[in-house]
């Protein structure tokens, strides 16, 4: 079993270079499926779940072709399999992506019902519901969603009940083939849809409204021939942020654009943290002498996102007082409480959405497990800060979103390494 070993107590210093991000390539990648031409792909980000998402396309037999480690061509002109194999899908829930674009294009889908980090219920009803209203018939069978639509998805308007990044990414995706004009009311907001949505005009489609919560998509016949850069992963550059400012650090993320970030960089700064921009894509990140405790509630782009909160709680058990988080976007997202506790951590649940953080917790090492892909780097994050010599086990939560944690740590001067 891969281990991460990490000997608290070193401040991080330097530069790390951020990926792209993983929740944009995700859809991006699948919406692939839509083009009629090749179409050229930088800055994917090396990770498991793209390794994932690149063998569900292949086995549609949509050709992939390495042109450089971060840069892949994709040619969907003999896709002729429209059904996903269920050991593929069940280790990510966004694979369950390809449904709208088969069906929009090709008219039928089989898709496993997904899988996924263990963060909640994760239900897929407003996905479900909007193809339907499209004009998809979808029925579940056997753990399958069988979907067609013999005469191809129709422009409608969709108003979702609930915000939702991925319902949101789905019904953009089978709208821009559709027949006629969809709008999508009570969209997501978050930077990466405005990416899939760029990428997606920059094929032929005519999508405008991304990043604001109404978003028409006007069908189109086809798309064509394109490249495309994907935007920089602001997951991964808050986790790094966030464990510099827990290690009393100061670094410098590279690769990183300003308007991506929405409150969280004043959230940062509510910490006593200073953030500099040396350049557009390079932000500067140095921790305060005392750390201030900041409550936060997770909630919708702009708001503090929910893939920081587990990393943001590690760092408040460094704050020079208590703090609070409110969890608004799933429950059973503190798994990674109990493991913190294992290693001092002061944090009491007081609802299945809220806790208190004990700040100037002191941390000692202890063998902890993560437990899904943002806990993990909590826990790296912990580890960084704790007396000794922690280890971090159930790693392939980790590696399924975070490139190379341990030489981009290393880089930065931490004690770290992994063994298998
Ligand atoms: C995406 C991100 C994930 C992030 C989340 C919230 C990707 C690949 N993943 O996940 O990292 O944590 O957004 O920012 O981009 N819901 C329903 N019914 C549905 C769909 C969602 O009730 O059909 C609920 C969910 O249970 C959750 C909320 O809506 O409570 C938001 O989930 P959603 O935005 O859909 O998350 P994902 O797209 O799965």
């Amino acid at each position: 079993m891969d281990k991460i070993k990490i000997i608290g107590g070193f401040p991080l210093h330097g530069t790390v270079k951020i990926q792209g991000a993983k929740n944009a390539a995700l859809p991006i990648l699948i919406s692939t499926i839509l083009f009629n031409d090749q179409v050229t792909i930088t800055n994917i980000p090396i990770l498991e779940d793209i390794t994932t998402t690149l063998a569900i396309l292949k086995e549609l037999n949509l050709e992939i072709t390495p042109v450089s480690p971060n840069t892949f061509t994709f040619n969907s002109a003999n896709i002729n399999k429209f059904q996903a194999s269920y050991d593929l899908v069940s280790t990510m829930r966004a694979s369950m992506l390809i449904l709208g674009p088969l069906l929009s294009k090709y008219k039928q889908a089989i898709v496993p019902l997904p899988g996924g980090c263990s963060i909640g219920q994760r239900p897929i009803d407003l996905h479900i519901k909007a193809l339907q209203k499209m004009g998809a018939k979808i029925t579940i069978e056997h753990g399958n969603i069988i979907a067609s639509a013999k005469t191809g998805l129709l422009g409608t308007e969709i108003n979702f009940s609930k915000v939702s990044v991925g319902a949101t990414e789905h019904v953009m995706m089978a709208g821009v083939l559709a027949k006629g004009k969809t709008v999508i009311h009570n969209a997501a907001c978050e930077p990466e849809i405005i990416d899939l949505a760029n990428f997606l005009n920059k094929g032929g489609a005519k999508i405008t409204g991304q990043g604001t919560s109404t978003i028409e998509i006007t069908g189109v016949e086809s798309l064509g021939n394109t490249n495309y850069t994907i935007m920089p992963d602001r997951i991964e550059a808050g986790s790094y942020a966030l464990a510099a400012i827990a290690t009393k650090g100061e670094i410098v993320l590279e690769n990183v654009k300003q308007n991506i970030f929405g409150d969280f960089l004043t959230i940062l700064e509510k910490t006593g943290a200073k953030l500099k921009w040396l350049n557009a894509t390079s932000l500067q990140v140095t921790a305060p002498k005392e750390i201030m405790p900041v409550n936060i509630v997770t909630a919708p782009f702009p708001a503090f996102p929910t893939d920081l909160q587990s990393p943001f709680m590690s760092t408040m058990l460094c704050a020079k007082g208590d703090s609070t988080i409110k969890e608004e976007i799933f429950e059973n997202r503190f798994t990674h409480v109990p493991e913190l506790a294992r290693m001092g951590a002061e944090i009491i649940i007081q609802d299945s959405h809220s806790v208190l953080i004990k700040g100037k917790s002191h941390l000692t090492s202890a063998n902890v497990k993560a437990t899904d892909l943002r806990a993990a780097f909590a826990l790296i994050i912990a580890g960084l800060v704790a007396e000794g010599e922690t280890v971090v086990t159930k790693l392939h939560h980790l590696d399924r979103g975070y490139n190379d944690v341990v030489g981009k740590l290393s880089g930065l001067q931490a004690k770290i390494t992994r063994d298998q």
